[in-house]
């Protein structure tokens, strides 16, 4: 049964495989995404390692000059994505977006070159990435985290992956919807437009876009101009995450100054993230930084925290959150708690169950002790592909597949999932 599965998997890889980077799905996302990138690489390093370290070197030879990796390359044209690079306008040689994504990077190099088997490539690969990784880490805390408190930003809903998360209902009303161009969506006609977004979320997406757009993309002054500065423990756990790989890979390569650096970001990241955590939800929560204030919302965002080196305390506490939340749905892990009234078992990131935050949850879950809790996350991840598919993302109730089909970092963390089982047993 694996064994099929794994086949399934590596046929999505090749089907949505560009040559030098992979489409999350083809129609609805028709170009090459940041995270979905550096996650795909993880199944692909399990076929082909050459592939999997092409994958992310692709990404990072759009790095902007001031360390910002790009949420979307626009590798070619393709009307059928809305907003494409006009929209954007970034006036790059070749197209990308002006926000950055969940920096999963440094984490996803350090696995490829940990499970290398041709360890001179790996070497000279890693070595050629790690400072470009660094400088990403280093953009964030210089262009994100402008008062040094140790925890970044996001100044977009886009750039959290989580779109359209409850967390930030109320933060983004904020941003107004006057002025926006009018404009044709393109994902309601590949999706159930019942499992995306709505009308009004995506004309305040705009409005951020055509904002930044007007500051000419400049990064020292998009933080403090966007209405909308919200501090995800989510992505904080990820950047977190992998500045601790890169340190330790760095001091491994001989690197000195970007492994000192990144253990001085780590222990300030991981201190400051405390500032997060919600003893009633049992999690992490968010912070909005223009209202000064802790948003009450149980989303997944604070659940992912538990990716990063956090206290094994508080991961603990995240496992018996999740062992509630199992009691309320079928299938983990929720993207927001199943028990709140904003909950929305199909859209998008109000509800549905996505494969790459439970792998990355339970991975680091393991890490901190609490496998159990991690191997059963591992196992629905499996029966909910077995049962629906390789979708973009599914209802925890009942495990119907949502959003687009054949999804690429879907697959590759079913790959993941089945491998690093197997060298575990
Ligand atoms: C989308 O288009 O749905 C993306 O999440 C934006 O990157």
């Amino acid at each position: 049964m694996t064994e099929a599965l794994l086949q399934k998997a590596a046929h999505i890889l090749q089907v949505n495989d560009l040559g030098k980077y992979t489409v999350p799905t083809h129609g609805l996302y028709p170009f090459q995404w940041n995270w979905d990138s550096c996650l795909t690489a993880l199944g692909q390093s399990h076929l082909n390692e050459d592939r999997a370290w092409t994958e992310i070197e692709t990404l990072f030879e759009h790095q902007w000059d001031d360390g910002m990796v790009p949420h979307i390359v626009f590798h070619k044209e393709d009307d059928g994505y809305f907003p494409g690079p006009g929209v954007w306008g970034t006036n790059r040689p070749i197209p990308t977006s002006g926000i950055t994504q969940p920096a999963v990077a440094g984490f996803a190099i350090k696995s490829l070159y940990d499970r290398s088997q041709n360890k001179t490539d790996a070497r000279r690969r890693a070595f050629a990435l790690l400072p470009k990784v660094f400088k990403w880490h280093e953009w964030f805390y210089a262009n994100r985290d402008p008062k040094h408190s140790g925890l970044v930003a996001i100044i977009h809903p886009w750039e959290s992956g989580r779109d359209n998360s409850v967390d930030w209902d109320d933060a983004f009303l904020r941003v107004p919807t006057d002025g926006v161009a009018p404009f044709v969506r393109r994902d309601t006609q590949h999706a159930d437009p019942a499992h995306r977004p709505t009308q009004e979320q995506y004309e305040r997406y705009i409005w951020l876009v055509q904002t930044f757009r007007n500051l000419n993309w400049d990064n020292s002054k998009l933080h403090d101009a966007s209405p909308f500065q919200i501090v995800d423990p989510g992505f904080n756990g990820i950047l977190l995450r992998s500045v601790s790989e890169v340190a330790a890979l760095a001091a491994d390569l001989g690197l000195r100054d970007i492994a000192e650096a990144s253990a001085s970001q780590l222990d300030r990241g991981i201190a400051a993230l405390d500032s997060l955590w919600n003893e009633k939800r049992g999690q992490y929560t968010c912070y909005d930084r223009v209202a000064g204030c802790l948003i009450d919302s149980p989303s997944i965002g604070g659940l992912l925290a538990a990716f990063a080196p956090i206290p094994k305390s508080r991961a603990e506490t995240i496992a018996a959150t999740l062992d509630t939340q199992s009691q309320n749905c079928t299938y983990l892990v929720a993207s927001h708690d199943p028990r709140d009234v904003h909950f929305d078992a199909k859209r998008y990131w109000r509800g549905p169950v996505w494969l790459i935050v439970n792998y990355m949850i339970a991975n680091g879950l393991h890490a901190a002790g609490q496998s159990a809790m991690a191997t059963r996350i591992d196992k629905d991840c499996l029966t909910l592909i077995e049962n629906s598919g390789f979708a973009e993302y599914y209802d925890p109730h009942t495990g119907e597949p949502c959003g687009g089909g054949q999804f690429t970092w879907t697959a590759a963390m079913v790959i993941e999932i089945i491998k690093n089982a197997k060298v575990a047993a």
